[in-house]
């Protein structure tokens, strides 16, 4: 389903959705100049939705920010609030997705690279549906494209510009015929996927780049850290990881707030383990599922959102 939603929030206010726009001039439209957030929000067994892991997105965010020397003037209490207000006034009845949006408006003189206070935060949010990929698993190549990394272009800062990185990488993939793709960073080894970290199982180790090989530090594997421990008793490591550890991997999987976690089932045409999503991936996929809806643990990652927008 494709249908837009009918609100949107932006620069303090609920706004059709139509009207939630940013100048064509603006440094956010015109390059990228933007940081952003992507929250998923859960239908809860209870029929409510919730948030997932929403402060510690908005805590990236700042982060974010912070790296950009940018100012918006909403604080994260705000920010959530949007959040919430623009889930409320959709009436979703399914899973979403939300978007927060911080970006640079127009500089002094339409510059597009000068220094500017002027900038604006938009929040969307659409109906995300979980991706057949969930199931099935989903084919990955090793992408010709190289990762950006801190030197020149920091992962690590989540803004709109190093999608197009991402972007190259994907296209690539799909005309190839993958699902999806796997980028080595400069020193050639494994970083990430387009928009999503990714882990791998060898000799019942569960294994993820670290911070340092030009990822995104993940909030979704950092739950999967979080639920190995818990649940299986497996400690994630972060190493450096081969290329051709992927070759002969037992398991791989992607985690992203979108994708959630994705069993990878061949790289370069190779089949990763027996070709099916392995018993760890749909293990950890379970616990996960349980803890976005609230069947298990951890409340404090979960943000309900009330049903009717707040007067
Ligand atoms: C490039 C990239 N890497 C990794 C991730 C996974 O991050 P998270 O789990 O915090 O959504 C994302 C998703 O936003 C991403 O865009």
């Amino acid at each position: 389903m494709n249908i837009a939603p009918a609100y949107a929030w932006q620069n303090g206010k609920l706004v059709p959705w139509e009207q939630c726009v940013v100048h064509a001039r603006s440094q956010g439209a015109f390059w990228g100049a933007n940081v952003f957030e992507g929250v998923r929000a859960y239908l809860g067994d209870d029929g409510a939705l919730h948030a997932f892991r929403l402060d510690d997105h908005l805590a990236r965010l700042r982060r974010s920010m912070k790296s950009l020397h940018m100012r918006i003037d909403h604080t994260d209490a705000e920010l959530a609030h949007a959040c919430s207000t623009v889930l409320a006034a959709n009436a979703f009845d399914c899973d979403t997705h939300i978007c927060v949006v911080a970006y640079f408006d127009e500089g002094p003189n339409f510059d597009p690279l000068a220094y500017t206070d002027s900038t604006g935060v938009h929040v969307t949010a659409i109906r995300a549906p979980r991706s057949p990929g969930f199931e099935r698993g989903v084919a990955a190549s090793i992408s010709s494209w190289r990762r950006i990394s801190d030197d020149s272009m920091p992962p690590r800062i989540k803004t709109g510009a190093n999608y197009h990185n991402s972007r190259l990488a994907q296209h690539e993939a799909v005309r190839g015929g993958f699902g999806t793709t796997l980028l080595l960073n400069q020193r050639g080894t494994v970083s990430e996927a387009p928009g999503s970290c990714v882990v791998m199982v060898r000799d019942g180790e569960l294994v993820t780049p670290p911070g340092t090989s030009g990822v995104l530090e993940g909030i979704t594997v950092a739950t999967v850290a979080k639920l190995a421990e818990q649940h299986l008793g497996l400690t994630l490591r972060r190493r450096e990881i081969d290329r051709t550890e992927l070759y002969i991997a037992d398991e791989i999987f992607l985690c992203g707030t979108l994708a959630e976690l994705l069993p990878v089932t061949s790289v370069d045409r190779l089949p990763v383990g027996t070709g099916k999503p392995g018993p760890l991936t749909r293990s950890l996929q379970a616990h996960y599922d349980d803890v976005v809806r609230g069947r298990t643990g951890h409340p404090e990652w979960r943000t309900a959102a009330p049903k009717e927008v707040a007067a």
